[in-house]
């Protein structure tokens, strides 16, 4: 590989292959590819690289079954894992997940000691946890990709609403990544106004709840697994943020401990993110009702962390 940064994607699934297109098409990293199934990795990072004559862009693209391919990278992203079927909460994939994220964890801290670690797998914010105990990383450089989707479902679900462009709208996410994510519309705005003023209060609050419930209304429709296009597409924006050391701010899943305080667990919160990885997490005002639903959500990822330590001592 040359002296474009190094991107590894463990898992070649969904999330996973369409992360690297991202990665590729905007030219960010070269990319290397990991997946236990033979041939698969190498099919798809192939296939890609076969696409970009076409589309213009110069990245080198590789697929391995052997963790030595990722050796030294400079960002790895953590997609292996079982997606939700429909009627599943994300939390009752909590044993398989950790076990796989425990092997996967292990594998990639050996080959990239100095990497950045983006967490994809659920349920998301006990994942990176478990991750960020296995590595022994220091904690800015561990951090999961939740909200950046959460939010994009959010804006997605408003610009529909107000008929105006995606680009115009800003939506603000806080918690976990699961039935008690806290979408804020105070901190939601179009064009600067903020949304109460735009939408009435029975709409907002079907927006909100949409928004919760964003990764099931995919499952149900696609009964084979869950979101891929705009979850890998957050994982290209937190990429892009760090390669480019564009402190960017946005929701990401961080550790927090006096940080709104959380008190040592990876929560859904804005984080300024750069070329250092999590550079600092962003502390906003909350009014009551927003701080007793944050403080629900994260008593709830507390919960699940109890039951992923546990499960990483087995
Ligand atoms: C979602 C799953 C991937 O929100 O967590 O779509």
């Amino acid at each position: 590989m040359g002296t474009r940064p190094k991107v590894s994607i463990i898992g070649a699934g969904n999330v996973g292959a369409t992360s690297a297109h991202w990665i590729a098409s905007k030219e960010l990293a070269d990319v290397v590819l990991v997946d236990i199934v033979e041939g698969m990795p190498q099919g798809k990072a192939l296939d890609l690289f076969e696409a970009s004559p076409i589309e213009g862009f110069d990245c080198q693209l590789v697929g391995s079954n052997d963790y030595a391919a990722t050796a030294e990278s400079d960002i790895v992203v953590i997609t292996s894992g079982l997606p939700r079927k429909p009627g599943m909460s994300r939390d009752d994939l909590l044993a398989k997940n950790v076990a796989i994220a425990k092997e996967v964890t292990a594998n990639v801290a050996k080959h990239s000691p100095n990497a950045m670690l983006i967490v994809v797998a659920n349920p998301l914010d006990a994942i990176v946890y478990a991750a960020w105990k296995v590595s022994g990383f220091a904690t800015h450089k561990v951090m999961g990709m939740a909200g950046i989707l959460d939010s994009a479902r959010f804006r997605s679900f408003i610009a529909e609403e107000l008929k105006v462009s995606v680009k115009d709208v800003t939506a603000f996410v806080l918690g976990g990544h699961g039935d008690t994510m806290v979408p804020l519309p105070r901190y939601s705005a179009v064009a600067g106004i903020p949304l109460p003023d735009l939408v009435a209060k029975d709409r907002l609050e079907a927006l909100v709840q949409r928004t919760r419930d964003g990764g099931a209304e995919i499952v149900k429709l696609l009964k084979t697994g869950s979101a891929y296009y705009a979850p890998s597409a957050a994982v290209a924006e937190m990429v892009e943020a760090i390669v480019k050391d564009k402190k960017r701010i946005l929701p990401c899943a961080a550790y927090c401990d006096k940080e709104y305080n959380v008190g040592g667990y990876f929560v859904g919160v804005p984080v300024l993110l750069g070329a250092g990885g999590v550079e600092r997490v962003i502390q906003v005002q909350m009014t009551p009702d927003e701080s007793a639903a944050f403080a629900r959500s994260v008593d709830h990822v507390k919960d699940l962390v109890k039951a992923t330590e546990k499960l990483l001592a087995s």
